[in-house]
């Protein structure tokens, strides 16, 4: 009796363990996870004899199959598969369908799976390209050679839950190469972002070529040295680097073929010591000013009272429109001191003129004028909590960092919302014991707690929060000095953020996210992604 109970148990034990470990192997491991999957019976085989297939022959197909053709030679090592543009779906093939009718959400898709084929559907190329990154996540990492790529069948229905989705990087504290800039914006695509926010000038560098100033690069984006770390010490050598307007043509060209918008980013009124070094009488005092080698916030900042300030700064936006298509334009607004105003008989007359209070209002006063230009122009402004100080320009959006007050009280007030608070979307922040890190600036944002993230605040009615346009997370290199470095800081936290403002809340659960993502450390490794290990080791 006692030993039949013992066979039973088992037998179910062993049962047990055999679904658990069929359905972990069939797990589809997709990151962000889709909105709904359901996994099928049987595998779907991609063998040589497999075709692509489109349901049109617009070029824009390229950008879809680029990435299926790309993925099977680099990561599956098998050859390319033979591309059949406008045609019906066969045996064995992967379809690609456009279908403007379908009735699927902007950027969503259909991906069905099937032993006889799979089918991608979307009503926009966006969506076909999300579909194809759910599809080759599908794929075990391997080396495949002459044999077949088996993907479990499944049916997923899938679409965004926030517009915004973005990742930042800051290219002045420490400059990044156009290739490296590329590569970032390419493993972004997989995650489903869509938004580059490139934080191109700032007080220790301007990072982009302009036509009608040269000196913003010739001057402007070479620093003689750089503080090392927290000391006192520093390097003694010339840091500097820009941007072509060509490399930033082929970033920005790049980022679309991979559905993602380049938002860039010049900061005004403060953050200018780089163009204040290059164009001194843009200044209260007319300088010398000097391309700064440390980290901070710095009282040298644009003349608000000078006519010229506003010529230049319209000027460069001219510039910057004509480079990037972006909806928004990033104005900065952030950690602008205003003893230089205060001392400024310019800025103090413009004050009296403009019947202003103070030197908020000034910065408000600031921001709405250039906002007005930006909108003559088509383009919205977005800007850092800051501009909400003094009054809040009539159709800015506002980018919530200092926590989520300022994005809360813009929203309240009808204006629109990027959620990007330093609690939570600061990847310059510790992600482990700082024991065992690199140096960072500071904070502690762990992978968990960047998962646990939800973007729009409790304090928000459902009108309201229709606001929040989604969130973002800010990669400020101070303490970050290579590009190995930076996807240290951003892998595997930017998948985390993924499912954040992508996944409907109701399908996301961590331990869930930890097991997928653990899976997804073999395709880092793979690519030659420099990611953060410590939540692997544990
Ligand atoms: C910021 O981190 N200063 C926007
Ligand atoms: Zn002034």
């Amino acid at each position: 009796m006692k030993t039949g109970i013992k066979i039973i148990s088992v037998m179910l034990i062993s049962a047990i363990t055999s679904v658990e470990a069929i359905s972990q192997q069939k797990s589809l491991n997709i990151i962000p996870k889709p909105a709904k999957a359901v996994i099928e019976k049987g595998e779907f085989r991609l063998t040589k004899r497999s075709v692509i297939v489109t349901s049109s022959d617009d070029p824009e197909f390229n950008n879809i199959v680029r990435p299926i053709q790309e993925y099977l030679q680099n990561i599956c090592n098998k050859s390319p598969l033979t591309l059949k543009r406008s045609g019906k779906p066969s045996r064995g093939s992967i379809f690609l369908k456009l279908n403007s009718e379908s009735g699927i959400q902007k950027e969503g898709y259909k991906l069905s799976v099937m032993k006889k084929g799979v089918v991608i559907e979307a009503s926009d190329f966006a969506g076909l390209f999300y579909g194809v990154q759910s599809l080759l996540q599908m794929i075990p990492v391997g080396d495949y050679g002459e044999s077949a790529i088996k993907i479990t069948c499944a049916t997923i229905e899938d679409s965004p839950r926030f517009g915004w989705r973005g990742l930042h990087l800051d290219v002045c504290r420490h400059f990044m190469p156009k290739e490296f800039v590329l590569k970032y914006i390419d493993y972004m695509s997989m995650y489903k972002f869509n938004t580059f926010h490139f934080h191109l000038t700032d007080d220790q560098g301007w990072r982009i070529e302009m036509e009608k100033y040269p000196d913003l690069v010739n001057i402007g984006s070479v620093r003689s040295e750089t503080r090392i770390g927290k000391s006192d010490k520093f390097d003694g050598t010339e840091h500097r680097g820009y941007f072509t307007k060509e490399e930033i043509r082929e970033i920005v060209k790049y980022a679309a073929e991979r559905y993602i918008t380049v938002v860039p980013e010049i900061e005004m009124p403060g953050h200018a010591s780089a163009a204040l070094t290059s164009y001194p009488e843009l200044g209260c005092t007319g300088g010398p000013y000097k391309v700064q080698t440390k980290w901070g916030v710095f009282d040298e900042v644009f003349c608000a009272g000078k006519e010229s300030t506003f010529k230049f700064l319209q000027d460069v936006i001219d510039e910057v429109i004509e480079l990037f298509p972006s909806k928004f334009i990033h104005i900065g607004g952030d950690e602008c001191p205003k003893s230089s105003w205060k001392s400024c008989p310019l800025c103090q007359q413009r004050i009296k003129d403009e019947g202003l209070s103070d030197e908020h209002q000034l910065q408000s006063w600031f921001v709405t004028r250039m906002e007005k230009y930006i909108n003559e122009k088509g383009r919205k402004i977005i800007g850092w909590d800051e501009i909400l100080e003094g009054g809040l320009a009539p159709n800015a959006a506002v980018m919530s960092w200092r926590g989520v007050a300022g994005g809360i009280e813009a929203a309240k007030a009808g204006h629109y919302v990027v959620m990007s608070p330093g609690t939570h979307c600061y990847f310059d922040h510790y992600q482990a014991d700082a024991a065992s890190q690199p140096l960072a600036i500071g904070g502690f944002t762990p992978l968990e707690k960047v998962y646990g993230y939800e973007p729009v605040p409790e304090e928000l009615t459902s009108e309201e929060s229709k606001y929040i346009m989604g969130a973002q997370a800010n990669v400020w290199t101070e303490y970050i000095l290579s590009p190995e470095h930076v996807e240290y800081m951003v892998y595997p936290r930017a998948a985390a953020l993924s499912e954040v403002v992508w996944t409907p809340n109701e399908g996301r659960e961590y331990s869930d996210f930890k097991r997928r993502v653990t899976t997804h450390t073999e395709l880092y490794k793979k690519i030659g992604i420099n990611y953060c290990k410590s939540e692997f080791e544990k």
